[in-house]
């Protein structure tokens, strides 16, 4: 596997790759980043080439967020990218990709107004700005992206139809640990006893979920139950939201139909956990 920092490299590798399958990540690789590399070599086969990139982009952290203390892990990330299949990885330093005197920039409209987007204004812009010039700059066929940012999954698709990028998006369902919770580089800042009670995340969303199968409809008291069970399990979690949602245009459910989609996103200290979960994982 090769490493390159410029977009030069970049272009030259490109140039001589034939098909591409694309992982873009922030570094700090964990098992869920594996297995999206992984699902990308299983896309790529033997003829087509895996790019991941590692950048963690300035222009999607709010002024009182993580951007300088993000982890960052390079030498372990490398590693682990060659481990599960990928052929090149792209890590630029942040002068690599913006110009200091860049004035152009990707806004989105709609999905960012609701869940992650309503307490992180400018955060879902700043996603699609760099996503949009990871895939002109590398040029992939095909990305894959996880579920477990869900919203971000469901903007990159709205990204990929409006503009027309030709590149298809695979989304790839949530790694958790033996305990339920969603793999994520923050949950390195979860203190002992923040990092127990974690697991309630996916657990509410799962008691909430039963209570559709068992027949509850209504948005109340599906969420009743996940901010229920939360309460008793995770005392020292602040909800930001918890919702019900369409799972493709991200609008609120009041009654919740197939195409119903859980959301959470909770606080314990600095650290913001996000999970979600389908009402019905065979519907399209
Ligand atoms: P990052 O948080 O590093 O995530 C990179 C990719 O890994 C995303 O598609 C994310 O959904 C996926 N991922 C993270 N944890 C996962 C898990 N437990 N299971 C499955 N997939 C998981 O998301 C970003 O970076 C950035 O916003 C990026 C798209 C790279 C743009 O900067």
């Amino acid at each position: 596997m090769k490493c390159v920092e410029s977009v030069a490299e970049l272009r030259s590798w490109r140039r001589a790759a034939g098909r591409v399958v694309f992982v873009p990540t922030m570094g700090a690789l964990h098992a869920g980043h594996a297995a999206l590399v992984r699902e990308a070599r299983r896309c790529a086969g033997t003829e087509a080439r895996v790019v991941a990139s590692i950048f963690v982009n300035p222009l999607q952290f709010g002024p009182n967020e993580d951007f300088d203390r993000y982890p960052r892990t390079l030498e372990a990330d490398l590693e682990l990218c060659a481990q599960a299949g990928a052929d090149l990885v792209f890590a630029p330093p942040v002068r690599e990709v913006y110009h200091a005197d860049r004035s152009i920039q990707i806004l989105e409209g709609s999905l960012s107004r609701v869940l992650c987007g309503a307490s992180r204004p400018g955060h879902f812009d700043g996603v699609c700005t760099v996503v949009a010039k990871l895939f002109n700059l590398v040029q992939p066929d095909e990305a894959v992206f996880g579920k477990k940012d869900w919203q971000q999954l469901a903007i990159i698709r709205r990204l990929v139809r409006d503009l027309d990028f030709p590149v298809r998006i695979h989304g790839l369902d949530t790694v958790r640990e033996g305990d339920g919770l969603a793999m994520s580089s923050r949950n390195r800042y979860l203190a002992p006893e923040e990092r127990a009670q974690a697991p309630a995340l996916h657990a509410a969303l799962r008691e909430a979920r039963d209570c559709w199968l068992g027949g509850s409809a209504s948005a109340d008291t599906l969420l009743s139950v996940l901010r229920g069970h939360l309460a008793r399990s995770a005392p020292l979690g602040q909800v930001d939201y918890a919702a019900l949602v369409d799972k493709h245009t991200l609008q609120p459910q009041a009654v919740a139909d197939r195409s119903g989609l859980l959301a959470l996103a909770v606080y314990f200290g600095k650290a913001r956990l996000i999970d979600n979960l389908e009402l019905d994982t065979t519907a399209e």
